[in-house]
């Protein structure tokens, strides 16, 4: 007894089970996206050297990369195309014969029970790196939907189940939605990289997928990582456009954003896990400073805390197997 007028929050702490009765946020292998990276050639399996426990595969061992998602549950793949070839308007990223149609086609007729997600952008393509077309040393973005909408109707056509566009082009949601339609796609949803930040964090990205732009940077199409109002902005847009899924990205330190788009629109809310992230953990675990396994959940369970429903992450293999123990 004490005659101090206070709350007994621990009484819900006491044991495990009292703990898990009363948990607010459950993470599940069901939430989690693996992407990968394929490239051209044959018996290829590099690790990135700046994302341990990750690597560029060729197509003779993607079949091998995508059981083991499925023996682990995983059910959704993200793919990310490193072309041999780049030119100015990046045509390898809508070639019927390029590397990502190639991946999609193999991966659903050899493990049908995957979906398969298609990021759609022309970085690793162009031989300037950069997102759209350049036409006075400008990104051209009207032009550059053209190029984006083809590439997203070919990776349909290959068979892709969800066209995920990273570009940050104007109108991007929209040009992509009516060339899919026209084509005969009109099942296929869009998940939309609403909100993409120009951030340091994708660094590690770029060494995986050979995407460094060779002049300048993305800020005059990536959105500046001090704004928020903005953020919701796009969301909206992408929303009356046709979206079928919003994305955040990068997730850890944007968190806030996320509850806001989560908060004001009722569509499926991603959170893109993104390199860098997944770099410094790595680092910090190798020098034996945190323990990896409980670092990793906390975080996928904050990102889903701050409402996300879906996570990609490369991340999702350990993911799923600490979360099977
Ligand atoms: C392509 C793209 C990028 C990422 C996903 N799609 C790189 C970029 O915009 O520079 C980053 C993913 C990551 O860092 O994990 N536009």
């Amino acid at each position: 007894m004490n005659d101090l007028n206070f709350k007994r929050h621990r009484r819900l702490r006491r044991t495990e089970s009292m703990r898990a009765l009363v948990r607010e946020t459950h993470l599940q292998t069901d939430d989690l996206i693996y992407p990968i990276f394929v490239v051209e050639g044959s018996r290829i399996k590099n690790e990135v050297a700046s994302m341990p426990g990750v690597h560029q595969v060729s197509l003779d061992y993607l079949t091998e990369e995508m059981n083991e998602l499925v023996d682990l549950g995983i059910r959704s793949v993200i793919v990310f195309g490193v072309p041999q070839e780049k030119d100015e308007v990046g045509s390898q990223a809508y070639h019927e014969e390029g590397i990502v149609q190639r991946a999609i086609r193999q991966i659903k007729e050899e493990t049908p029970s995957l979906t398969v997600i298609a990021d759609t952008c022309l970085c690793q393509y162009t031989d300037h790196g950069h997102c759209g077309v350049i036409r006075e040393g400008d990104i051209a973005n009207d032009e550059s939907l053209e190029y984006l909408t083809k590439t997203a109707v070919s990776q349909a056509e290959a068979g892709a189940d969800i066209i995920a566009p990273s570009n940050m082009m104007d109108g991007f949601v929209a040009a992509i939605r009516r060339g899919l339609d026209e084509a005969g796609y009109s099942h296929i949803p869009v998940m939309s990289y609403a909100v993409k930040y120009a951030s340091s964090f994708y660094g590690p990205f770029r060494d995986a997928a050979h995407s460094s732009p060779q002049f300048g940077d993305r800020r005059a199409y990536q959105m500046d990582p001090s704004n928020r109002l903005e953020a919701l902005r796009e969301a909206e847009s992408d929303v009356e456009e046709g979206a079928d899924f919003l994305i955040v990205k990068p997730a850890l330190a944007y968190l806030d954003i996320m509850r806001e788009v989560k908060d004001r629109f009722n569509l499926p809310l991603v959170a893109y896990n993104v390199s860098g992230e997944y770099s410094m953990i790595k680092a910090a675990a190798q020098n034996g400073w945190v323990n990896e396994q409980e670092i990793v959940l906390e975080k996928l369970t904050a990102m889903k805390r701050a409402g996300a429903d879906l996570i990609i992450t490369y991340f999702a293999k350990d993911a799923a197997r600490w979360l099977k123990q």
